[in-house]
C-alpha cells in the first residue's frame, strides 16, 4: 500500500468506519492444527531453546526434500540444496545483496511483489522491468529484454501463480525462461508463494521441475499463504547449491537461524501439507468466484486468476490506480491496493485480496460494484 493511501485508511479508520481491508495478501485462516500441535510441543522442549544454526535441523531439510518429491516429483539434497529462510522476504531481499553487485542489473516482474526492487535497490543494482502484459498471460517476455540488460544481469526473478496479476506459469515457461538465464550467466530466482494455492483443478508446477532450473538457480518457497502461517516468518530456498552456499555465507552474518521449535512446526506443516492444501484452495477458489461474479455482472472484463490469493482488475476507463483505490477508500470504506504500486505496468489496475471471509467480501464488493459505474468526476 502506498504511504498516501495508507494514511487515507487510518484517517477513516479513527473517524470510526466500518473498512474492510483488501489491500494486503494476508490470510485469514489459521495455521493447520498438526503444525500448531507440532509447536506447541516443541516450545515445551528445552532442548530447543538454544541457537539454532543458520543451515537448519536436518528433520526440517529433510520434510522439505520429501515435500519436493511428493509434490512435485523433483529430488533434493537436503544437504546442500535447502536453506531455511526467515521468510521468503528476508531470503529475496539478502539473495539481492549475495548476486548483486552496484551497477549490476535485476531483471523483475513488472507488475512485482515490491521487495523485488526494494532487494535490487539495497545492492546498489538496476531494475529492469520485465512487463507482465495480459496479452501475453501475464508472462514475460524473454526475446524482449534489452539487450545490455540482459548482458548487466545478475539475478532474474518469476512468480506464479502471480502476485498481482493471477497469471500462472508451466513447465515450458520455466524451462524457457532457466535457458534464457543459463545462457547469459544470470541466476533465476522463482519465488513460489501460492503454487499451493489453485483452482478449478489446476495443479501449479514448480519451477525446479523445468530440466535447466537446478543449473539456473533457486526456487523461494513461502509458507505464509499455503499455510497460513504469514507470522512463523518461514520460508526456504532450494536449488543450485552454489547459490545455496553463498546466501547461507551472507546470511551467517546477519540472523542465527530458525528457532528451533519452530522449525519442527514447519516440519509439521510440510508433512501433512495434502490435507490442508485442498482445504486452503476450496475457501479461496469461492472467495475468488464471489469477487470475479460481481465484476463480471458490472461489466468489468477479468479474468479469473487459477490461483494465488487476489483479482487483478482493471480501473474505471481515465481513472488512475491511485485514484481509484482513493476513492474506493472514501466512498466505500473498501481498501484495496492501486496497481501502480507494484509496478509503472499495473497502472490502470487495481488488486483485491481474498483474505477475508465470504461474509465480508460480498459486503465490500456491494460497497465497490457502483463506484465502478461511476465516473471519478461523481467524487463528491
Ligand atoms: C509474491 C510474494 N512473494 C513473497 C511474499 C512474502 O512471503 P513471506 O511472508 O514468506 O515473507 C509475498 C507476500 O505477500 C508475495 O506475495
Amino acid at each position: 500500500m502506498t504511504s498516501q493511501l495508507k494514511d487515507e485508511v487510518a484517517r477513516l479508520q479513527r473517524e470510526g468506519h466500518d473498512v474492510i481491508a483488501l489491500g494486503v495478501g494476508e490470510p485469514d485462516l489459521p495455521p493447520p492444527s498438526a503444525g500448531r500441535e507440532a509447536f506447541a510441543a516443541a516450545v515445551r522442549r528445552p532442548d530447543l531453546a538454544g541457537y539454532p544454526t543458520v543451515k537448519g535441523e536436518d528433520r526440517l531439510r529433510q520434510a522439505v526434500a520429501a515435500f519436493y518429491r511428493r509434490r512435485f516429483g523433483v529430488e533434493v539434497d537436503a544437504e546442500r540444496e535447502v536453506l531455511p529462510l526467515l521468510g521468503a522476504k528476508e531470503g529475496l531481499l539478502h539473495l539481492g545483496l549475495t548476486l548483486l553487485d552496484p551497477g549490476d542489473v535485476a531483471l523483475l516482474p513488472d507488475p512485482g511483489y515490491p521487495v523485488y526492487m526494494s532487494a535490487a535497490a539495497i545492492a546498489g543494482a538496476r531494475g529492469e522491468a520485465m512487463p507482465l502484459l495480459a496479452a501475453n498471460r501475464f508472462l514475460p517476455d524473454v526475446d524482449a529484454i534489452d539487450a545490455d540488460a540482459a548482458a548487466a544481469a545478475r539475478m532474474a526473478i518469476v512468480s506464479y501463480p502471480n502476485n498481482p496479476t493471477g497469471g500462472v506459469a508451466d513447465v515450458d515457461v520455466f524451462e524457457r525462461f532457466a535457458r534464457f538465464c543459463v545462457e547469459r550467466g544470470i541466476v533465476a530466482v522463482s519465488d513460489s508463494a501460492y503454487t499451493e494455492i489453485t483452482f478449478d483443478d489446476y495443479v501449479a508446477p514448480s519451477f525446479l521441475q523445468a530440466p535447466s532450473a537446478r543449473e539456473a538457480g533457486i526456487e523461494v518457497l513461502s509458507m505464509s499463504k499455503t499455510f497460513s502461517a504469514p507470522g512463523w516468518r518461514a520460508a526456504f530456498a532450494v536449488g543450485n547449491a552454489e547459490v545455496i552456499a553463498a546466501l547461507q555465507r551472507l546470511k551467517t552474518h546477519v540472523d542465527a537461524g530458525m528457532f528451533r521449535a519452530l522449525q519442527h512446526a514447519v516440519a509439521g506443516l510440510l508433512d501433512g501439507h495434502r490435507a490442508s492444501r485442498a482445504e486452503v484452495s476450496a475457501t479461496y477458489q469461492r472467495r475468488r468466484d464471489i469477487v470475479c461474479d460481481a465484476l463480471e455482472a458490472a461489466g468489468v472484463p477479468v479474468s479469473r486468476p487459477k490461483g494465488g490469493m487476489f483479482v487483478w482488475a482493471p480501473t474505471p476507463a481515465g481513472e488512475s490506480a491511485l485514484d481509484f483505490a482513493r476513492r474506493v477508500a472514501r466512498q466505500a470504506h473498501v481498501v484495496v491496493a492501486a496497481g501502480s504500486s507494484f509496478g509503472p505496468t499495473g497502472e490502470g489496475f487495481f488488486r483485491l485480496s481474498l483474505g477475508v471471509d465470504d461474509r465480508r467480501l460480498r459486503e465490500a464488493m456491494d460497497r465497490l460494484v457502483p463506484l465502478l459505474r461511476q465516473t471519478p468526476g461523481d467524487d463528491p
